[in-house]
């Protein structure tokens, strides 16, 4: 099958998403969209505040420590209404995978073929790296996505539609990856020559950093070789110049100074502490002087109560999260910090995540 077969044509759903094998299929994932839309995003505020006046009434601590938290969790698990909540929640997330999964796996065979074909393709280039070793952390099956980013070779297939439906819509024409390739701070002199984009997963944000910044040298890098390579396959049907490598952010090939902006977008809560510090090392070395750093991404704990707290900690067992409840514990301004970067304020207003822009002084 060649990569302009129309079993694998794009554009049905939303643009630049892949169509699954059947329309049966199709309106089986976009009914779960509905569902996730009416029942997760359109219900989360008033369960907050549902969660947070049950906590009162039960005389609980709302100050944001682990004791409190543990608290918490008895008193919300065994209120029935939360406990459907949890569990419509847990199901309809385990529905989407299995329905994607079994849709693209009919066409196994012929993705993976369209994949190989594109490898040679332009105008953009991937690289892969078979014999780099994997962290541990990569085997987690974060958000629950069958064979985690790595060990699943339709991953990046199965990340970018279930992206899709994760984010209700938001997502669809690439309008996310687009808004953040926006907002991605440059240096102060507007010079823009290379562009960096760690854990680029499907690459939606990494084609948006080029379509920003058409001149740029625009690479994405994921520790992912399934990422890399649907990655590459996406670009090159949307004629899109850009450079896929499997690498990874705690351990760069690149020369120092190489890179004008760097971004990272909803990578870190996905990392141990200790591999977070590592990437931020790298990210400071390989950007040059006056360079800058964009990193979007949850908040920290500061701003939180008892009851974000606790969502996190559910967030980390229900959706597959090891690392963001040690992630919004680790206060990672203070190792964006440590590394050497000056942070620059941010506007919220421009992102779904809190933004946080690290510039690596002129003067050392
Ligand atoms: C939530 S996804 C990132 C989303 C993506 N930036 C976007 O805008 O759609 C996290 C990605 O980071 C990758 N990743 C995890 N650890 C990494 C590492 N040490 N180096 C490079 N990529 C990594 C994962 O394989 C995964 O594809």
């Amino acid at each position: 099958m060649s990569i302009s077969d129309p079993l694998y044509v794009r554009g049905k759903i939303a643009g630049v998403y892949p169509s699954l094998s059947s329309r049966r299929d199709e309106a089986y994932i976009e009914f779960v969209e509905d569902a996730r839309n009416a029942l997760l995003h359109g219900q989360q505020a008033p369960i907050a505040a549902y969660s947070r006046d049950l906590l009162k009434k039960a005389g609980a601590s709302m100050t944001p420590d682990k004791a409190s938290c543990d608290a918490a969790e008895k008193i919300l698990m065994q209120d029935p209404a939360l406990k459907t909540y949890y569990r419509v929640k847990r199901s309809l997330q385990e529905s989407f995978w299995n329905g994607i999964r079994s849709s693209f796996n009919m066409r196994r065979d012929a993705i993976l073929a369209a994949m190989d074909a594109a490898v040679t393709k332009g105008p953009g280039t991937v690289t892969l790296d078979p014999d780099m070793p994997m962290p541990e952390y990569s085997q987690a099956q974060i958000h629950l996505q069958p064979g985690a980013y790595a060990y699943e070779e339709l991953g990046g297939l199965f990340y970018d539609y279930g992206l899709k439906v994760f984010m209700g819509g938001a997502a669809d024409n690439d309008n996310l990856p687009k808004m953040v390739a926006r907002i991605v701070r440059v240096p102060a002199d507007g010079k823009v020559t290379r562009v960096l984009d760690l854990g680029c997963s499907a690459g939606a944000t990494t084609t948006a950093l080029k379509l920003a910044h058409p001149d740029a040298e625009v690479t994405g890098i994921d520790i992912a070789a399934p990422m890399v390579r649907y990655a590459h396959l996406r670009a090159v049907e949307q004629n899109i110049d850009v450079h896929f490598k499997q690498m990874n952010a705690e351990k760069m090939a690149f020369p120092d100074n190489h890179f004008d902006a760097v971004l990272s977008m909803l990578l870190f809560h996905e990392l141990p502490p200790e591999a977070s510090r590592r990437v931020l090392e790298e990210s400071f070395r390989v950007l040059r002087p006056g360079g800058a750093m964009t990193i979007l991404d949850f908040t920290s704990v500061d701003d939180r109560d008892v009851y974000n707290m606790w969502f996190a900690e559910m967030d980390s067992k229900d959706n597959g999260e090891p690392f963001l409840p040690p992630f919004v514990r680790s206060n990672i301004e203070k190792t964006i910090a440590a590394v050497g970067f000056k942070m620059e304020p941010f506007d919220p207003k421009n992102s779904l995540r809190t933004g946080r822009v690290c510039i690596k002084p002129l003067q050392q």
